[in-house]
């Protein structure tokens, strides 16, 4: 029976992760105009084809096959499987990032993901490529969570303090460009959740403090968890209050100067679903992503990236039980991949991202069979100057030494 939300029953606690039955509608009747005051689009010109034609798998193979070499198709790990099913590669954020820049022959990139992913996309390829997003409502509430006018705002209460001099900003991947863009203006670079420990130890190298946009959770996670600072080296600025809601002592006190944002996903999981996780199914391994809550990560056994959650599972002994801290479509795709493993979603209640959902079959064939007729749909381009800086920043992550995704 679908619940409220159009979904259908997913058991949440063994390997017996039920697909959602397909939804009745296509998800959405947005995505095709900028919305300018976020990270998404707001409308679409509605020549989806319906989510109930039943041709629609031999539609999208029949436009992949044509367009050929001239396609390459990204799916972020959090994607439905009716789309990463068409994807040439899987990965996370960082991984996608470099897909994107090692293929200068495809003259279209689809990227199954979000916003921001695009935009990053977008400014490692050359300009003769398109990269197009099947569903501009795919934003990332995270990304939407900083700006660039409030961050110009910090940063000026930072001058005022007297420390913007020494400190270096680091921008998570879930950014704006214009974010990315200043921090490679400022000295600093982009990091993702598989190297944000490597680029804190090079920001430390480069400067006094780090100011990291906007996950508060994967920054304090970093620094105390991973570079050994202490709970008071950190403070939150909250970029709705005067001075971040601190005093200009507790910014200079400060060693790593925390964004008030969060992810609307990992953020949801708490300490109490741990301890009714071990519970619930004796001898329980937890992991979790890095953006989950300092309380989640200090109670889980592993805490790692996409790409490590992957590489663990993938390695663990038959029959051995986790208990999984990410977003759902990747822990369902799991529990199905690894049948020989107990494998359960950490939360009880069943939580995908939303805006990772959006891109769906639909929207897939139509932006391939638009391809095809000649039309570039969604396409995502950042303006030139934005690019050129956000390129300094992204081209600063991808110098670092690679991330490491192995099991532990
Ligand atoms: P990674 O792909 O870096 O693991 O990030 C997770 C995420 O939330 C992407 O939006
Ligand atoms: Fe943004 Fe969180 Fe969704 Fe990732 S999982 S796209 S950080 S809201």
């Amino acid at each position: 029976m679908p619940d409220s939300a159009g979904w259908g029953t997913i058991t949440l606690v063994t390997g017996l992760l039920h697909e959602p039955q397909p939804t009745p509608l296509a998800l959405l009747l947005l995505g095709q105009d900028a919305d300018p005051g976020s990270e998404r689009g707001v409308e679409c010109p509605g020549a989806l084809p319906a989510a109930s034609d039943p041709d629609l798998v031999d539609r999208a193979a029949a436009a992949k096959a044509a367009l050929g070499d001239r396609l390459f198709i990204l799916g972020h790990h959090y994607q439905r499987n009716e789309v990463i099913d068409f994807a040439d590669v899987t990965g996370d954020s960082f991984k996608l990032a470099q897909q994107a820049a090692a293929h200068p022959a495809a003259e279209f990139i689809v990227f199954c993901g979000v916003h921001f992913m695009a935009e990053s996309a977008d400014i490692l390829t050359a300009d003769n490529q398109k990269v197009i997003l099947p569903d501009l409502a795919a934003g990332c509430s995270m990304a939407d969570m900083a700006n660039i006018v409030q961050v110009e705002h910090c940063w000026e209460d930072l001058e005022q303090a007297g420390i913007a001099e020494v400190t270096i900003p680091i921008t998570y991947m879930n950014s704006t460009a214009a974010i990315k863009a200043f921090t490679g203006r400022h000295g600093g670079a982009v990091c993702t959740s598989s190297n944000a420990e490597r680029s804190m130890r090079w920001a430390f190298e480069q400067g006094e403090k780090v100011l990291f946009l906007p996950d508060q959770h994967l920054g304090r996670n970093t620094a105390v968890r991973e570079l050994g600072l202490e709970l008071t080296d950190c403070v939150v600025f909250n970029p709705r209050k005067p001075l971040g809601g601190r005093t200009a002592d507790q910014l200079r006190d400060a060693k790593v100067i925390l964004w008030k944002g969060h992810c609307s996903v990992h953020g949801r999981f708490t300490a109490d679903c741990v301890d009714d996780v071990r519970e619930r199914i004796p001898g329980v391994t937890v992991i979790v992503h890095p953006e989950c809550t300092y309380e989640v990560v200090t109670k889980a056994d592993i805490v790692g990236s996409t790409e490590k959650i992957i590489a663990t599972i993938a390695a663990a002994p038959p029959g051995s039980a986790w208990a999984i801290g990410t977003e759902l479509n990747l822990v369902k795709r799991l529990a199905q991949n690894h049948p020989d493993k107990t494998i359960a979603y950490l939360d009880k209640s069943v939580c995908f991202c939303s805006t990772m959902n959006r891109i769906d079959l639909p929207h897939l064939v139509w932006v391939l069979e638009s391809l095809i007729a000649g039309t570039v749909v969604n396409q995502i381009e950042v303006d030139p100057e934005t690019a050129k800086w956000a390129k300094v920043s992204l081209d600063r992550m991808l110098a670092l030494p690679g991330p490491d995704a192995k099991a532990d």
